[in-house]
This record gives structure tokens, sequence and C-alpha cells, in this order.
């Protein structure tokens, strides 16, 4: 391996962010965020030092899943701008090394796209195989809706025809139908028509769904026969049309099958996947400060191509989904970070940000970060996490954590000059107000979480070893402690997270180290010496993290 081959397979050692551009800066005073203002805040990020910016879906949208119900996969929501802003957005970013990759939403259109319009008035109507239809009554699937406050079933009948359609969300985004050739030609079309535009690939909306082609109607003959082989179409004809462009896949599934979304070891399937598994382990142990449950889930992940990547996270636009523990331990995270009802959802998230999860403890907020950055995979951010943002609870639904972008203490936290009616959505209220969290404070304040992030996010990205390297949990005694070891090449990194309140002194060996080595931390001063044995004594305060470069005799990397 050469550091030369981390620019090739850039996706392993990213930094991703997540956006609205409805919600993160509105430059016409209309209200609503503007790809404009986004190109005027795109020096924010480069400041940051995130390396990829991912576009939460910017289409014509009948607006009944915040914009992943699309009305036009081709256009650009009006409100936002149009394609000439979305180019120069993507040309300004490429301009300052940021990439830019944006939802794909085809499992579903809007019930409003002209597709499904013409495929409701007829059962012979040419866009009538674009969707699902059935003509049976439907058994019982009310255990199989994702949106349980809304849906009872994944099929509505549609009076017209007297058919039911297939809906695995609202029942407001029909399923378009994968199994025609003909659907799967225009999905082909819109990829190759948004990277042609400069997108470096795609986020990619609920894809077990789009292959689960089960519930077609017509029994096997209408099934897909292999729907990992569309897939692997899809990142082929990615990769033809494109320079190293992604796809970043929504797969909450247990590790085993996200393997199959690789497309096993070979790796010609989805370039990366979220690790929800990870993320809900994480919540586990920091409910419990046990590092147990995160190490199991962390030495649970397949083994993957080496050029997959796992992306992870701590908080994303969504319910923070606990789906994947048992009920005794989600009611375990309920109740360390969600206890009152109007905090949950689905029986099974939260709507909440982290820091007020965390009771606003700048220690915990700080090393939650500091283990999400140092886990191997590619850390990805959603707006608003690198100043602390909150959420408005009384939004009552997941859109709590889509408020309006904090800038500065002023109007509408400086994302707007309008009328605050006409904002997408409530600025925070309350102690994480823009009064108390903006971009323009924290900017100045070399203590700032913000500063935080910038220190933490340019380590990251000098440290390969983290997106590349080899994983090892460390022996020590503090069940509340996670110690791990990444190195690749030359270069080896130990990090060290106190999920305890108590401090705690961490015993370490380090095989094939001796007192000519030295540890030297990585996010503040200071060196630590190893004895003749690869041993050391590291101290943490309670919630401490440190981060800690082995140093070889003779090494030329610079700290
Ligand atoms: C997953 C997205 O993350 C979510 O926000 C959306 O509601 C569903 N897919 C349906 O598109």
């Amino acid at each position: 391996m050469r550091i030369t081959d981390t620019a090739d397979l850039w996706w392993k050692n990213a930094v991703l962010y997540c956006l609205d551009v409805e919600t993160f800066m509105d430059w016409d005073d209309d209200g609503v965020g503007d790809f404009t203002g986004l190109a005027q805040r795109l020096d924010h990020l480069v400041d940051l030092g995130v390396t990829c910016l991912w576009l939460m879906p910017f289409y014509p949208t009948a607006e009944r899943d915040d914009g992943y119900d699309i009305t036009d996969f081709y256009g650009v929501d009006p409100r936002l701008g149009n394609h000439g802003d979305v180019v120069e957005v993507i040309r300004t970013a490429h301009d300052r090394g940021l990439r830019v990759i944006a939802d794909l939403v085809v499992n579903h259109t809007s019930d409003q796209h002209p597709w499904f319009k013409e495929s409701r008035k007829s059962k012979d109507n040419p866009y009538r195989d674009w969707y699902v239809w059935r003509s049976d009554t439907p058994p019982d699937t009310s255990d199989q809706v994702v949106f349980p406050d809304q849906e009872d079933s994944i099929w509505e009948l549609d009076e017209k025809t007297g058919e039911y359609y297939l809906h695995q969300f609202y029942k407001s985004q029909p399923d378009l139908n994968v199994t025609n050739p003909v659907v799967r030609d225009e999905i082909a079309k819109i990829v190759g028509f948004w990277t042609q535009l400069g997108l470096d690939g795609f986020r990619m909306d609920a894809v077990p769904f789009l292959l689960d082609t089960s519930g077609n109607g017509d029994g096997e003959a209408g099934r897909l026969p292999d729907p990992h082989a569309y897939l692997r179409d899809i990142r082929a004809f990615l990769d033809r049309r494109t320079n190293g462009g992604i796809l970043l896949g929504e797969v909450n599934l247990p590790f085993e099958e996200q393997l199959t979304f690789y497309g096993g070891t070979d790796g010609d399937e989805l370039t990366m996947q979220f690790d929800f598994i990870g993320m809900q382990a994480t919540y586990l142990s920091l409910a419990r400060g046990d590092a147990g449950p995160l190490v199991t889930a962390l030495q649970g992940r397949p083994t993957t191509s080496p050029d997959s990547q796992w992306a992870t996270f701590v908080r994303n636009h969504d319910e923070l989904t606990l789906d994947k523990l048992t009920e005794d331990e989600r009611q375990e995270v309920f109740a360390a970070f969600g206890p009152e009802p109007e905090m949950q959802i689905y029986d099974r998230g939260l709507i909440r940000r982290l820091p007020p999860m965390l009771d606003g403890d700048p220690r915990r907020i700080r090393m939650v970060y500091s283990l999400l950055f140092s886990l191997p995979g590619t850390p990805t951010l959603f707006y608003g996490e690198e100043i602390g943002m909150g959420e408005e609870l009384s939004v009552g639904s997941r859109l709590a954590v889509r408020t309006p972008m904090q800038w500065t203490s002023g109007t509408n936290g400086g994302f707007s000059r309008a009328k605050a009616a006409k904002l997408p959505g409530p600025v925070v209220t309350g102690g994480y107000a823009p009064e108390f969290v903006n971009v323009a404070d924290q900017r100045k304040d070399p203590d700032s979480l913000l500063s935080f992030f910038r220190r933490l996010i340019s380590r990251r990205r000098e440290c390969p070893e983290l997106g590349w390297g080899d994983f090892q949990v460390l022996e020590q005694p503090h069940s509340a402690v996670l110690a791990h070891l990444c190195s690749w090449d030359d270069g080896a990194l130990v990090a060290v997270h106190n999920l305890g309140a108590e401090p705690v002194t961490v015993p370490l060996q380090l095989a094939d180290c001796g007192p000519e080595h030295l540890l030297a931390d990585l996010l503040v001063d200071g060196t630590t010496a190893m004895d003749a044995d690869g041993c050391a004594e590291l101290t943490l305060e309670g919630y401490g993290h440190r981060w800690l470069r082995v140093v070889a005799p003779g090494t030329r990397r610079i700290r």
C-alpha cells in the first residue's frame, strides 16, 4: 500500500457532511435555503475540513416526506434554485477539494409524479407496469410498515382501477417496479444525468427495499431473478460514467446481510454502507458506561473487499433508530437519553440530537466525536453537529433535528432574513437556540466545539491508518474504556476512550514496541514513554479521550 492509493479510493479516508439545501442557508430572503446560500457557505465546510458533501434530496417534491417524495428526478426544486445553481455549487466545491454526492431515491416516487399519475389512470396505461400493482386483497402487512404512526399496510387500494399499489413507506410514495427493464433503464439515465452534471456519487436510499421484489403480485415470474445482479449493474454503470464515483447505501440490516450488499468480498455492489449496528451499539455502550457492546459490534463486522468502506455516524436526519437492539437494551437507551414519550418515535427511535442527550456535557460530547473519528470507517456528520446544535422537540417528528442551520446569534440564527413563518421549520429554542449555539461565535473561540472539530478532522485526515488500517482492541482492565490500535504501513495509532465518569489509569502493552518507541498525543501536547516490554500507562479523566501515535525510531512522519 502506498499513501498515493488514498487518492484513488478517496472514500476510505473521507469525512462526509450531510446537509439539506432547504435548511442550510437562505440567500434570496424567501425563507427557504438555496443553492446560492450553500455556495456562500462552502468555505465554512472547507474550513471545518470535511471532504465530501452529501446533499439530501433537492428535486421537485410533493413535500410529504421532506423531499424523499420526488416528482421529477431530473429537476431541481425551484425554491432551492435551478440546474445552473447546482452546477455552480458542484464546481465551486470541486475547486475547494470537496466532492459532492446526493440522495438517489429510486425505490419510490411521489404519488404526484407524472409517471404514477399515468400509471393509475387505467390497467392498460403504458406506465401501469412502472409501479407494483395487485388485484387480490393483500394480506395483513401491518408488521412491515416503516412508519407505523401513519400507515397500517404496505398496499393501498386505488379506487379508480380497483387494484392495490405497493408502498413500503408512506402511501404517498408508490414503489417503482424495478423488474420492468424500462424502469431500470430510466434509473440508469438518472444516475447518468447527475454524474454528467458533476456529482461524485450517491447516497442510495432504502436499498433493501429497492431490491426486494418478492412483494410483486405475479409470483416468481414477476421477481428479479438475481436482485444483486441489478445492484452490480448500477455500480458498473456508475464506474463507467465516473472517475471514482461512489454508492453509499442505506442498508439497515444485520452485518452478514450487509455483506451481500457490498457484493461480498468482491466489493462490486455498494461502495459504502452506513454502520447502523455500530451506531446503535455505541448508544448502548454510552448508556451503560461500558465499552462492551461497541466492541462486540466492531468485532462482528464482516470482512469486506479492501475497497469497500463503512460510513460511521452517531446521528443522521432520521430518527436515531434503535431497532437492532433487544427490547430491554432499547429501553435502557430510552431511559438514558430519551425518557419522555415526546422524545421517542415509532417505538424504536429518538428524535433528539446528541448534545441534549448527553446533558450538554462538553467532555462527553467531545469524547463521543473523538471515538467516532477514531473508529475504522469514514465518519459522517449531519449539519450542525460541528457546533453542537440541539433538536426542537415541539416539531414532534423526525423533523425535530432538521431545523435551520445556526450561523449567528441574530434573527433566525442568521439562516434567513425572512419572517419566521416563512422558514421550512422553527429555529431551535431554549438552551440550544442560536443565541447560545452558532457558527460565528464558535469560529472566534479556540475552545469551542467547532474548533475541536477542526482539529479532530485535520488529525483524522492525516491518519490514513484509521480508514485503511488493521483494527485491534487492546486488552486493558476497565470495562468503561475502549482502547484500540489501528495500524497501516508505517503508521500506528492508539486511541483510548473512557465512557465512564471516573478517571482511570489504563495500562497498555503493544506488540513489537520497546523503550525506543514513544506514544505521542495527537489532540493535545504530550508524550508517554514505553518500557522494555512495550508497556505504557495512560491516564484519562472521566469521559476522557486520547489519540496517540506510536512513534518509531527514525520515523519521518511529523506530528
Ligand atoms: C430513508 C430516508 O432516510 C428517510 O428519511 C425517508 O423517509 C425514507 N427513506 C423514504 O424515502
